[in-house]
């Protein structure tokens, strides 16, 4: 019974997690919360679970980005910003950068009333202007994590594979910045389509500029002589890379 209970909780879990959506506003993405409120701890890993923080919230376009897309709900939502010093502007954002006065326009209530208001929230009584809270408050959250860039390109070439059901290819392929895709996908497919080839394509070494795929061929157990194959490939890269 338990262990039913347990398997329920985490399909549950991922079908909320495979229907968030993430709205895009430059380099950054934002999920606006609209589930359970709960404390600012619990949103922090919220968040954390899915690869995101607490949103930053510095520039006057990403407060009015967010406020159009939280569309006039009753909710508040915890932001990234928390107390690290009694005195009315001693703010801190999770990315460690001091609350600046600038920043700050946001904030009609940062009083620090009662003393113990350490936590900072988009407040719903003030057209979603900035009030600090106590963190214990239970409220909805809005995360933010960086958008990726998502780059793609195929190339034809002649392969084959003599004695083993599969080859391994190696792929280079130019970009303005040098980091590594955290993730590539890729197919394959016979350019004369009247041929009956199947592959199943493995990404197995990705690194910035270059990348190996395994390309196996599926349809039956055995090689194959030299034929025109295309391969089609996706690399996904965090958008926190260097361009240069
Ligand atoms: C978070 O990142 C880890 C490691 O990159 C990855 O395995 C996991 O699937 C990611 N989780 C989500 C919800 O994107
Ligand atoms: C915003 O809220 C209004 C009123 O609830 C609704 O009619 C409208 O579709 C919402 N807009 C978006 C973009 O969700
Ligand atoms: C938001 O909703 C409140 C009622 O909940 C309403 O009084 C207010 O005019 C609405 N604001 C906007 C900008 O639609
Ligand atoms: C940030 O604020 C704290 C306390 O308010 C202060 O001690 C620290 O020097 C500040 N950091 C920077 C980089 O200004
Ligand atoms: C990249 O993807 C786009 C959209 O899916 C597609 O139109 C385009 O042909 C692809 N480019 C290459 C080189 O495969």
């Amino acid at each position: 019974m338990k262990l039913f209970a347990f398997c329920c909780i985490l399909s549950c879990l991922s079908v909320a997690v495979g229907q968030i959506t993430w709205h895009q506003l430059g380099t950054s993405e934002y999920y606006i919360h609209d589930g359970t409120k709960v404390n600012y701890q619990a949103a922090v890993s919220a968040c954390a679970l899915l690869n995101a923080t607490l949103a930053r919230v510095k520039t006057t376009q990403v407060q009015q980005f967010l406020v159009q897309k939280i569309n006039n709900t009753t909710a508040n939502y915890y932001i990234g910003l928390d107390r690290i010093n009694p005195t009315p502007t001693g703010f801190q954002w999770n990315d460690g950068t001091n609350l600046t006065a600038d920043e700050s326009q946001f904030g009609v209530t940062l009083d620090n009333s009662g003393g113990n208001e350490n936590c900072v929230h988009l407040r719903h009584e003030s057209q979603y202007k900035w009030n600090d809270i106590s963190c214990g408050t239970t409220m909805k959250y809005i995360c933010e994590r960086h958008a990726d860039i998502i780059v793609n390109g195929s190339f034809a070439k002649v392969v084959s594979s003599t004695y083993n059901s599969y080859t391994i290819l190696d792929v280079m392929y130019k970009m303005c910045f040098d980091a590594a895709p955290y993730k590539v996908e890729a197919s394959a497919r016979m350019l004369d389509e009247s041929l009956p080839y199947r592959f199943n394509v493995i990404t197995t070494v990705v690194q910035p500029h270059f990348f190996r795929i395994k390309l196996e061929r599926v349809d039956i157990y055995s090689g194959w002589s030299p034929s025109e194959i295309k391969i089609s490939w996706k690399a996904y890269f965090n958008t926190a890379v260097q361009i240069y």
